[in-house]
């Protein structure tokens, strides 16, 4: 039967996050030049990047010189920036209507790439929970998972799956309110979100290297 009163479910509150698919040409190049640092024993020292971050993992690369220098990858970077201020703002304006989504396009938003590195995880590694600060947003792009990871994955039946897997945690729990989102690693696969929101990855047991680039964004 159909009600003749309205309804509509608002949502004017964040955190919101925004997933894509990164150019193939980005994923092979990233992996090229990170392949020829990790090989060269001087640039691999120079660049270690271990002692800034969280992570309890066997590598840990600054990249910022570099992605810096990648016009496809800023690019990219900075279009999906870009689409997910204009979105966000435009959801938090009109209670998650996306009617005026047009309009916001017009605006111009300088992107800054703040800090970027990689992360080489193997069989035991784990990132604990952490946010990052001095930047606004945090992304994250898979580049390479274990060969065997898939059927790792779907091995595992525990009642959460979580091997290999990034998890972000927002500490409200509500009726129709997730405060927890379990990420599963997709080489090409991009997402992007507030940089204060905890996360955290768990490690995973089979042989072989989980490459991801993490970038901080801030708007100019
Ligand atoms: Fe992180």
């Amino acid at each position: 039967m159909a009600a003749d009163y309205s309804m509509q479910v608002v949502a004017p509150f964040s955190p919101l996050i925004i997933k894509a698919t990164a150019p193939d040409a980005v994923v092979s190049a990233l992996n090229v030049r990170v392949d020829q640092i990790l090989g060269a024993q001087g640039e691999r020292r120079a660049r270690d990047w271990s002692q800034h971050l969280a992570g309890n993992l066997t590598t840990e690369v600054r990249m910022t010189d570099v992605i810096r220098q990648m016009p496809e990858l800023t690019d990219f970077l900075y279009d999906v920036a870009r689409t997910y201020t204009y979105r966000c703002e435009n959801a938090l304006l009109n209670y998650g209507n996306y009617s005026e989504t047009e309009e916001l396009k017009d605006k111009t938003l300088e992107i800054q790439i703040k800090e970027g590195w990689v992360n080489d995880m193997y069989a035991g590694d784990f990132n604990p929970v952490h946010y990052h600060q001095g930047c606004i947003y945090s992304c994250v792009l898979f580049l390479k998972v274990p060969q065997g990871y898939e059927a790792e994955f779907q091995a595992d039946k525990h009642r959460q799956n979580s091997v290999g897997c990034l998890q972000f945690i927002d500490s409200r729990t509500a009726v129709g309110t997730r405060n927890l989102f379990m990420v599963k690693p997709v080489v090409g696969e991009f997402y992007l979100w507030p940089s204060w929101m905890l996360h955290c990855v768990y490690p995973f047991r089979g042989a072989g290297v989980r490459r991801s680039m993490s970038v901080n964004m801030a708007l100019a």
